[in-house]
């Protein structure tokens, strides 16, 4: 739909700069013309008469130019959310400050989404807690995501590659970082990458995949060390934290399983309940490359044993 969208806008901007350019220099002019102390005449012969053709002219020449973007714009749209049969569904869920996708056979990723080449794919998408909006400004396709009812979105995508995914309502702190992509396969890359594993990765390996696949990269690593939004990650397991509480705590596999699951149960001193739960988002094995990943953070992890 992007070529459609694309000249329905260059329509609308061609109106609106000729409209404004002729106005604006209409203004101008005739300023300058019946300036205070100039020659002009002010009283025309003719005034009184010959009027009504002018008047007819500008009412129906720009009646005539906003019909058609008013019809144009209305068959775009229709189509736009005319969802198509057979399309592949896949199920979106917005929440503060991802977006968790899942493909029809099961497979989840967070702020990406892989699609196939060429065939219609539909978006059935709700919100968790606030509005938020899915936007895929390449496909010119938005749509508002809200809690407690579904909406949905189709795109066909037509060239292979990764696209920018963005949220485009306002839904809180972190809004400006819920964006990601939405990679375009070949049919054929796409069946592989559904029927991907990861049995070549180590746990470690997985991990930090799943790491990156969480964001929890965009806090956790965050370029900002005087200013940091989470405590870093680096030297935390076996380590004694300090939490907000006064209390102290060993940092060990059950405290970071926990910390991801119910971060709020255990808040660090200085720092804020900011992280999301990751509760049902993350298998055991996911958990435990995660858990592993986390521990290879620590350069010598005092006490801990090794597998
Ligand atoms: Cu979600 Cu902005």
């Amino acid at each position: 739909m992007a070529a459609e969208v694309d000249h329905l806008l260059f329509y609308l901007l061609l109106v609106s700069s000729v409209m404004t350019l002729g106005i604006a220099s209409a203004i101008v002019f005739l300023a300058f013309k019946y300036r205070r102390g100039s020659k002009a005449e002010r009283h025309s012969a003719g005034h009184g008469h010959g009027t009504m053709l002018l008047e007819v002219t500008w009412i129906v020449i720009p009646l005539f130019l906003s019909m058609i973007m008013f019809g144009w714009g209305a068959a775009v749209f229709f189509r736009l959310f005319d969802m198509p049969d057979g399309a592949m569904e896949v199920h979106v869920v917005g929440k503060q400050w991802m977006w968790k996708f899942q493909h029809p056979d099961g497979r989840r990723e967070i702020n990406e989404l892989h699609v196939p080449l060429g065939q219609p794919v539909r978006l059935n998408m709700i919100s968790q807690d606030v509005i938020h909006a899915v936007y895929v400004p390449a496909f010119r396709v938005k749509h508002d995501v809200l809690p407690g009812r579904y909406t949905s979105l189709w795109f066909t995508a037509t060239q292979a590659g990764e696209y920018h995914l963005f949220c485009a309502e306002y839904c809180g702190t972190q809004h400006s970082l819920m964006k990601g992509k939405v990679v375009v396969l070949e049919p054929a890359e796409y069946q592989a990458w559904l029927a991907g594993t990861k049995l070549n990765q180590t746990p470690v390996q997985a991990g930090a995949a799943l790491f990156d696949e969480l964001r929890c990269a965009t806090c956790h690593r965050a370029a900002e060390p005087n200013r940091p939004r989470c405590p870093s990650l680096e030297d935390v397991f076996g380590s004694q934290v300090d939490l907000a509480d006064g209390t102290r705590v060993l940092a060990d596999e059950a405290y970071l399983r926990e910390s991801i699951l119910r971060p709020a149960a255990k808040i660090v001193k200085g720092y804020q309940a900011a992280m999301p739960s990751f509760e049902g988002q993350i298998g055991e094995e996911g958990m435990n490359d995660l858990v592993a990943y986390l521990k290879s953070l620590s350069a010598q992890p005092p006490g801990s044993s090794q597998p």
